[in-house]
């Protein structure tokens, strides 16, 4: 294994650092965990805790990631290594560096299915398929889906050609370049699905759902699930962050940078939130989590609502993007450590992680 340190590629801007931080955080864990959360922890008052929890411990934790990250300029292992060296101290923190780069790589394992499930809605309701149905109809469909896998290999196979050929082409040339178109895309997609929830009439009780406030309902479990949402959705201790970090010029700030996207990724929830939770209310249903919100739920409150049907398209297409980000976040550090400690090129190292990994 290689120690040397060769010239590392950075981000071509802070706001692109920004961008890419965004997407590794706004992922999954923001559309389908946190509006639910927020509906049944207690609507304002878990977001002024789970705002606590960010601000207090998750943007310091980030700020160390970046600061060890950009210190060293390379993925978690060797980062661990050199800094362990430097201190004097003993060898073995090489094992967190690992450990961050193994979670990660766990964490794809599941991700990468639900983002085929995603891609083949996307291609689905494109192609008219589930078009106003009801909701055993949609949960027949998810179902046939999940019992024929093989019906998943495009959508699989396309979405793991998406995510190698960003990584492949590098820092530069891959990931900074898809932030950069995907990111304004997202956001795009968002704004025009916030207009079209705001106008259907049914905002209001959204907000009061996810806004009101019940302070009575305060305990450690609500600080527990507060937390655990941040760290799993700002991608803390997984060494995505420090990776990232490596890559951001010494002349940035990082306190400010850090708590931009902290704030932003708490932001970008709630938005989300708001369109999820409007579009359930508007259908006269109840939100739920996980598999069930996103795959039976939405499509069809989407079908009884006007437009709706181009509505879910680009809703699926805005968890899709969001899935890309997040996915190509969790495989920086391992590919990374494959080019810069195994001495592979990139698009070899990005083939090994996408491919050996994601099997
Ligand atoms: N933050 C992502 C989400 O909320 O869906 C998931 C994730 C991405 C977790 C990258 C960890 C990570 F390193």
């Amino acid at each position: 294994m290689q120690t040397g340190r060769k010239a590392q590629e950075l981000w071509s801007h802070r706001s692109v650092f920004i961008l890419a931080l965004l997407g590794s955080s706004a992922g999954l864990g923001n559309i389908w965990k946190f509006p639910y959360l927020t509906g049944e922890q207690g609507g304002g008052t878990f977001i002024l805790v789970y705002l606590f929890c960010v601000l207090l411990v998750g943007v310091p934790i980030m700020m160390a990631e970046v600061l060890l990250g950009r210190r060293t300029r390379s993925n978690p292992v060797q980062s661990m290594q050199i800094l362990s060296q430097e201190a004097g101290a003993s060898p073995r923190w090489v094992w967190a560096g690992w450990l961050a780069v193994l979670t990660g790589v766990l964490i794809f394992s599941f991700y990468a299915v639900v983002a085929a499930w995603i891609f083949h809605y996307i291609f689905s309701l494109s192609a008219g398929l589930l078009v106003d149905v009801g909701a055993e109809q949609a949960s027949d469909f998810f179902a046939a889906m999940l019992n024929a896998p093989e019906s998943l290999l495009i959508s699989h196979s396309i979405f793991m050609l998406v995510v190698l050929l960003i990584l492949g082409a590098g820092v530069r040339r891959g990931l900074d370049r898809a932030i950069r178109y995907l990111m304004p895309l997202l956001l795009l997609l968002l704004f025009i699905l916030l207009v079209y929830a705001y106008n259907s009439g049914y905002f209001a009780q959204a907000y009061h759902y996810l806004f009101a406030f019940h302070p009575d309902r305060i305990d450690a479990g609500m600080f527990i699930a507060a937390l655990s949402h941040a760290f799993f959705t700002l991608s803390l201790g997984m060494g995505v962050v420090m990776t990232y970090g490596a890559y951001l010029s010494r002349k940035e700030s990082i306190g400010q940078t850090v708590a931009c996207v902290g704030v932003l990724d708490t932001v970008l929830g709630l938005l989300v939130g708001m369109v999820v939770i409007t579009v359930v209310f508007a259908a006269q249903m109840e939100p739920a989590s996980g598999p069930g919100l996103l795959f039976i739920t939405l499509p069809v409150a989407f079908g009884q609502m006007h437009a709706g049907q181009v509505l879910c398209v680009i809703f699926f297409l805005l968890v899709g993007f969001a899935a890309v980000t997040s996915v190509i976040s969790l495989l920086e550090p391992a590919t990374a450590l494959l080019e810069q400690s195994f001495a592979l090129p990139r698009p070899v190292a990005a083939c090994v992680s996408v491919g050996a990994l994601g099997c």
